[in-house]
């Protein structure tokens, strides 16, 4: 089974279409998305109405959340709790709804998807160090986690041995006996340096994890930005990826 991964689109429909045509040159049979379809950019419900139809399951993210009021506010710098108001009061009633249905959780045999941690997930932890990958790894009883939340993709890979280590490898190959948290980066608002938005290929049988980058049209998406009551930053980030 290839399983296509990825999370944190962030309303950016230029970044999202492109990863979905990437996506149809890669004989996918089961799209997975790990949460925060909306908020910064400017579209949110052609996204989700993107998302509805391409992912069999999406979990929540903190943004997905925050902008159906199940998600409290504080948690966000200035910025963007802006950019969730404007969500909130741009969104559809089918996009709401759906944004309300979504679950922290989803889980399959090999794997677990989760948009932050697995400790608290719906405190949205971040995945950054490895204090936080070691709660994880203690509750996972599946070899793979895969998380977004970060917008930086990267591997916690924890040996036999308990010895754990971070990759920043495009290709991972999962040996048995090791378990491993797959950061599958971002679609709509990549921070690693990289704009171009990610995207992950899990192939089941092969027991290989890939991370793909595919360039897009970001100044479309900085225009429509700046049309809107959205800060100027959200636009100006696109081009930089950071
Ligand atoms: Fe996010």
């Amino acid at each position: 089974m290839r399983y296509g991964i990825f999370s944190d689109i962030h309303s950016n429909l230029e970044a999202l279409d492109a990863v979905i045509q990437a996506y149809q040159k890669e004989s996918i049979d089961k799209y997975l998305c790990i949460g925060d379809v909306v908020g910064y950019a400017a579209n949110p419900n052609e996204c989700v109405e993107r998302i509805k139809e391409l992912a069999e399951v999406t979990v929540a993210g903190n943004h997905d959340w925050a902008s159906v009021g199940l998600f409290s506010l504080d948690f966000f710098n200035p910025e963007a709790a802006q950019a969730i108001l404007w969500t909130e009061k741009n969104i559809s009633h089918s996009a709401s709804t759906f944004l309300r249905s979504l679950k922290l959780l989803y889980e399959e045999e090999d794997f677990i998807l989760v948009h932050g941690s697995l400790n608290d997930p719906g405190d949205f932890n971040y995945m950054n160090d490895e204090y936080i990958a070691q709660r994880t790894l203690a509750l996972m009883n599946k070899e793979i986690c895969f998380v977004g939340h970060t917008h930086f993709p990267g591997t916690f890979i924890q040996e036999e041995n308990q010895n754990l280590r971070y990759s920043k490898e495009s290709l991972i190959g999962i040996k048995r006996g090791n378990k491993y948290i797959i950061n599958v980066g971002s679609v709509g608002q990549p921070r690693d340096a990289n704009p171009t938005p990610s995207y992950g290929i899990f192939d089941s049988e092969k027991k290989t994890f890939e991370l793909k980058r595919v360039p897009y049209d970001s100044k479309e998406t900085r225009k429509k930005i700046y049309q809107e009551d959205l800060p100027l930053f959200f636009g100006e980030r696109l081009l930089k990826g950071r």
